[in-house]
């Protein structure tokens, strides 16, 4: 069934060669890189293959651009890369997609990581049956981050755990008039599992153990009743965060409108900017925990990998190895806080110089918690998506929504 599927995809391709890209293209090799939106100025990654150009005379590269939401990126490649399009060469993958990307055929393998040379959790995301499949571009963490002069004012410490952060909140918000106390992304997608299994893991509890599902436990129920907890009870999260993505949680922190945002470490850049409203006023700490687990940020990040249908596989390979090589990984970081998934940056001179934070980012990254790593992973979120969804919208409780994900995803790795 796959081989004639790869067939036929051979065959199109084979008829479509040079047909589906612009006659100026022709002739030189043009490759096409495929990535999500970035937050930031789009020339300094041009400016860094505009150098990769100049290395590899004949090889021009077209960026390509996608929505930021991982879930759309998905969905795009998923129908592609499943007709063996051959109209991109280079892909962004988000670090949940390569075993399931790896084992459909879809990437073309990368020969061995450089040991040590990234970190140990996207190393293991990009490594299939012994062999890596993308290289590791950047890495994320979950980080709350706070408002410095609000707590300095009250003379209040950054929470260590949950239930501290509530206390602080509920203090604060009292006293400062429209302020909100958390927020974070709640709505209905990707970022919803990331922020979840961040009170999950951080009370013990987990997914999957030993290849069981073990989401209908005690630690879960806790930790997804105080998620839940934040919006309905303590009220210290607006029920705007239930429909809310990473930009928009951004933004109302931005705009100086709540004490604590769960975020990305891309989110500092931006409020280092001398004309946002909280520029000088942010700090920056681990995730709270619950009073016997640690803090727990889910790992993110994004790798590069090369369409295992392109036309172009060795200009692909150096374009990949380029753009996540230790130089660009540098640049990025200043350009877009893009935290480099290689850590001998972390002790960079010139790196720290102009991001004094990273240096203790470097901790936290080797900290961070996978999702559960299964082929099945896209399936298995769409589960997760949807019960914590409703738990956290009021529409289940925390114990029905466990006790429903636990039976679909048994389904779904029963049947695999
Ligand atoms: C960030 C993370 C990615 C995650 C996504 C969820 O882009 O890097 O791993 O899946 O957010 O919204």
């Amino acid at each position: 069934m796959l081989s004639r599927r790869r067939f036929i995809a051979t065959l199109g391709a084979a008829a479509l060669a040079g047909c589906g890209r612009p006659a100026r293209e022709r002739g030189a090799t043009t490759l096409v890189f495929k990535h999500g939106k970035l937050f930031g100025d789009p020339r300094a990654l041009r400016a860094l293959i505009d150098e990769f150009e100049r290395a590899h005379p004949g090889v021009a590269v077209r960026e390509e651009t996608l929505p930021a939401s991982s879930d759309e990126q998905h969905q795009f490649y998923a129908i592609n890369l499943q007709a063996r399009s051959e109209a991109f060469d280079v892909l962004a993958v988000d670090i949940i997609w390569v075993a399931g990307f790896a084992r459909a055929g879809w990437l073309r393998e990368l020969g061995a990581l450089e040991p040590g040379a990234f970190f140990d959790g996207p190393a293991e995301a990009v490594t299939w049956e012994g062999k890596a499949y993308a290289l590791p571009w950047f890495v994320d963490a979950g980080l709350l981050y706070y408002r410095k002069d609000l707590l300095e004012k009250y003379g209040l410490a950054p929470p260590e755990t949950w239930h501290d952060l509530v206390g602080v909140a509920r203090e604060v918000a009292g006293r400062v008039p429209g302020m909100h106390g958390f927020v974070w992304q709640g709505k209905q997608y990707e970022g919803l599992v990331c922020n979840a299994l961040e009170y999950l893991h951080s009370n013990g509890g987990a997914v999957l153990a030993d290849g069981r599902v073990v989401l209908d436990s005690p630690q879960n129920r806790e930790a997804l009743a105080l998620m839940t907890d934040l919006v309905h009870r303590y009220r210290v999260t607006p029920a705007s965060v239930t429909t809310a993505t990473e930009e928009p949680s951004r933004h109302l922190f931005g705009q100086g409108r709540a004490l604590f945002l769960r975020n990305w470490p891309y989110a500092w850049r931006a409020f280092q900017d001398p004309s946002s409203r909280v520029h000088g006023k942010v700090g920056i700490a681990e995730l709270p925990r619950f009073p016997d687990g640690r803090s727990a940020p889910t790992l993110g990040g994004w790798q590069l990998a090369v369409n295992a249908a392109s036309l172009h596989q060795e200009e692909s390979k150096a374009l990949v190895k380029f753009l996540t090589g230790e130089k660009a990984q540098r640049r990025l970081a200043v350009a877009y806080g893009f935290q480099p998934a290689r850590p001998a940056l972390y002790r960079d001179a010139e790196l720290l110089a102009t991001q004094p934070f990273v240096g203790r980012l470097a901790r936290v990254f080797a900290a961070a918690r996978p999702r559960p790593v299964t082929p099945q992973y896209v399936r298995v979120s769409q589960v997760l998506q949807s019960d914590f969804s409703a738990a956290i919208s009021g529409l289940r409780t925390p114990q029905a929504a466990l006790a429903h994900a636990q039976r679909r995803i048994e389904a779904i790795l029963g049947a695999d």
